[in-house]
């Protein structure tokens, strides 16, 4: 048995860096075409593309704000332009402003809010109208498109001095599954994964170290995760070995999720 997206189109939105840019990496080793979205980093974006080339592959990169619509409408349409179609969107752009509740400030609140929520809701609605547009191409898949959504634990977890980023992920739970039942029926698989505590360079501080350390006593599993093991789950969620897989999160979180504070009291 093998994974494949063989020839399969796939949009990475935040795919400079960190899961976004594992994400991409494993799907096109896997064999799809890919375009590399990012916000303000077009040279890491731009050197993956790249890579992606030199090894026979597709691969373009584009920049786009997730939570602008006209942005995202552009960047369909960049991918059109490309590649010719869509088959596979991972809806992975997020960002954390942090701050005690009575501190946040309403920019602070609007800004987690419109990329993490709104730009998961534009992405996906920019995505299933051009599945529509397109039809089902059952050379490639069983699914006529399929839409993996970016969560984190925190979508079940309650996080404080994170209150914005914790509702952005709720958030997203409820946004998946409404948009799964309501396209199913044409066809469509949507589905989230909810990382737990992954070693990307923008948790190196918590991830590593005494930090990295306390860390794992929340991961019952006893070890930091890998940006491969969420691109893994993504890959497997965007083929069609998942095929009956629709309106679930897969939790990747070494089991983070399971309330490990109270494996010796409660
Ligand atoms: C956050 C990480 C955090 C992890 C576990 C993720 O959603 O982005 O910063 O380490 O959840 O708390």
């Amino acid at each position: 048995m093998q994974i494949s997206v063989d020839k399969q189109v796939a949009l990475v939105t935040g795919a400079s860096s960190g899961l976004g840019y594992a994400c991409a990496q494993a799907l096109a080793a896997a064999g799809a075409q890919v375009v590399i979205n990012y916000h303000s980093h077009a040279e890491p974006a731009e050197a993956l593309a790249a890579g992606i080339r030199e090894q026979g592959g597709q691969a373009i990169a584009v920049g786009a704000d997730v939570s602008q619509e006209q942005d995202v409408e552009a960047l369909l349409g960049a991918t059109v332009d490309a590649f010719g179609a869509l088959d596979i969107l991972v809806a992975n752009s997020g960002l954390q402003q942090d701050a005690p509740i009575t501190e946040m400030t309403l920019e602070q609140w609007n800004t987690v809010l419109q990329v993490n929520l709104t730009g998961q809701f534009l992405c996906a609605r920019a995505a299933l109208r051009q599945f529509k547009r397109q039809g089902p191409r059952p050379w490639l898949s069983r699914a006529h498109g399929k839409i993996i959504h970016m969560s984190s634990v925190h979508q079940l977890i309650p996080w404080a001095g994170h209150a914005n980023y914790a509702a952005s992920k709720g958030g997203i739970d409820l946004l998946m599954r409404s948009i799964a039942q309501e396209v199913g029926e044409q066809h469509i698989r949507v589905n989230a994964v909810a990382p737990g505590a992954i070693a990307t360079a923008i948790n190196a501080e918590t991830t590593q170290g005494e930090a990295g350390k306390r860390l794992l006593g929340l991961v019952p599993y006893g070890r930091i995760g890998e940006p491969q093991d969420v691109a893994n789950a993504v890959v497997w969620l965007a083929s069609d070995l998942s095929d009956y897989v629709h309106g679930t999160t897969l939790f990747i979180d070494g089991g983070m999720s399971l309330y490990p504070g109270f494996r010796d009291n409660g």
